[in-house]
């Protein structure tokens, strides 16, 4: 696949790269994750459907990869698009076992360094949490059990083998009863591992821009300490495409006020906040930007100390569209890396939301322009803070994914 000239060369590069690029860094504003898991560029076949994950850690542009999604928790099952296609189903329980990922996972961290966490959640969960805090602290020890140290004679199934996480990411986006006593169980869990193991682990949460969160905000009142989070600045009337550019204040985009949450209410006054963006144009309903826009955007994040870097969803996206993941990998001061990064393509499908599964996925391409009063199909038709037109071009019919935002579909 690559020549000796070019590994020899990667190879001296690896020796000298930054210690960025050794996992997610709480000093770092640099930090760069992408979501890998739900193919949401939805290419069944071809360069551009989502490859396996060690395809993907080679390049040294991003540093975290949050795996998309651990779909239930109570009866644990994963879902992650055509890669579940590689796996085998484990008997007995929801699980499957991939052994690619397996592999992958302790490739991508031991050779490059990757923080690899199993995301939780994404906008089809539908558990609504625990019935009760016992029942929480229950859950948390069987995940554990399945994607933790593996422990010798137990006989929880385990997806990943003996490869283990690097820690949890929560993507909630409807509402949740009794997390705090889950996040707070991980939480105890991998610090009791740490101190036998010397291995670091991360929490991690994925909140919308509004704020407070309406699903995660329970945990991020001060109650759970989070690394890092990255907030969705897109699909809402708080993200990128509010950004008002050249002005030092600003409205509906409120960085600022995550800003001022990481300094007055987080458990973890040192937790990171990373920029959430969609990946393409059609990665989100809304949001996406790039250029000499998102420059600025990420220039005037980085004025606040709280800042960690960026986050992307998703991977399949990214490597759809050419010359993104450099350019904003570039924006965060990063060298430019050997790895890949897409290449130029003519078609582009639009995907219905972003951090969900796309099991529901209809892939329609979007094209028709958005016409005075109506708005085209994946557009914002309400949700609140919405001001703009909440009439659907035909056939589309605007469908409520969230209180804060409803789209055409
Ligand atoms: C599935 O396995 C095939 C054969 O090893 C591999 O080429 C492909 O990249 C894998 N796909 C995913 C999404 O993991």
């Amino acid at each position: 696949m690559y020549s000796s000239f070019v590994l020899a060369s990667f190879a001296s590069l690896l020796a000298s790269i930054p210690s960025v690029f050794a996992g997610f860094s709480s000093s770092s504003q640099s930090n760069l994750a992408i979501y890998w898991g739900q193919n949401s560029y939805n290419q069944g076949t071809g360069s551009l459907a989502q490859q396996r994950l060690s395809y993907y850690c080679a390049n040294t542009e991003f540093n975290i990869i949050p795996l998309a999604f651990l779909i239930t928790i109570a009866n644990p099952s994963l879902n992650f698009a055509n890669a579940g296609n590689n796996c085998t189903a484990i008997s007995g329980s929801n699980l499957f076992y991939c052994p690619q990922l397996e592999q992958d996972i302790a490739e991508c961290q031991s050779t490059y360094g990757k923080t690899i966490l199993l995301s939780v959640g994404g906008s089809t969960y539908s558990e609504g949490g625990f019935s009760s805090s016992a029942a929480a602290v229950t859950a948390a020890n069987n995940l554990w059990s399945i994607f933790g140290p593996p422990v010798s004679g137990s006989s929880s199934p385990r997806p990943f083998g003996n490869s283990v996480i690097d820690g949890f990411d929560f993507d909630f986006e409807s509402t949740v009863s009794n997390m705090v006593p889950f996040a707070n169980q991980l939480r105890s869990l991998m610090t009791a591992s740490t101190s036998t193991t010397g291995k670091s682990y991360f929490l991690t949460a994925a909140p919308q821009c509004p704020y407070p969160d309406a699903s995660d905000g329970a945990m991020l009142a001060g109650a759970v300490y989070f690394d890092a989070i990255w907030v969705q600045f897109y699909n809402n009337y708080c993200g990128l495409q509010s950004f008002t550019v050249g002005s030092s204040t600003q409205n509906n985009f409120n960085y600022a006020t995550w800003d001022n949450w990481a300094k007055t209410v987080s458990l973890n006054p040192n937790v990171k906040i990373m920029l959430g963006i969609p990946g393409n144009t059609g990665a989100a309903g809304s949001g996406y930007e790039s250029g000499s826009t998102l420059a600025s955007i990420i220039s005037y994040c980085k004025s606040f100390s709280s800042f960690g870097g960026v986050m992307i969803w998703d991977m399949s996206q990214v490597y759809a569209n050419s010359g993104f993941l450099s350019s904003v990998s570039s924006d965060l001061g990063l060298p430019p890396s050997g790895g890949g990064g897409g290449t130029t393509t003519t078609t582009k499908i639009a995907t219905p939301t972003t951090l969900t599964t796309v099991t529901k996925t209809t892939a329609s391409p979007t094209t028709t322009p958005t016409g005075s009063g109506t708005v085209a199909q994946w557009g914002q038709c309400g949700g609140i803070g919405y001001t703009g037109p909440t009439v659907c071009q035909s056939p589309y019919t605007c469908v409520a994914n969230s209180q804060w935002w409803s789209q055409c579909e």
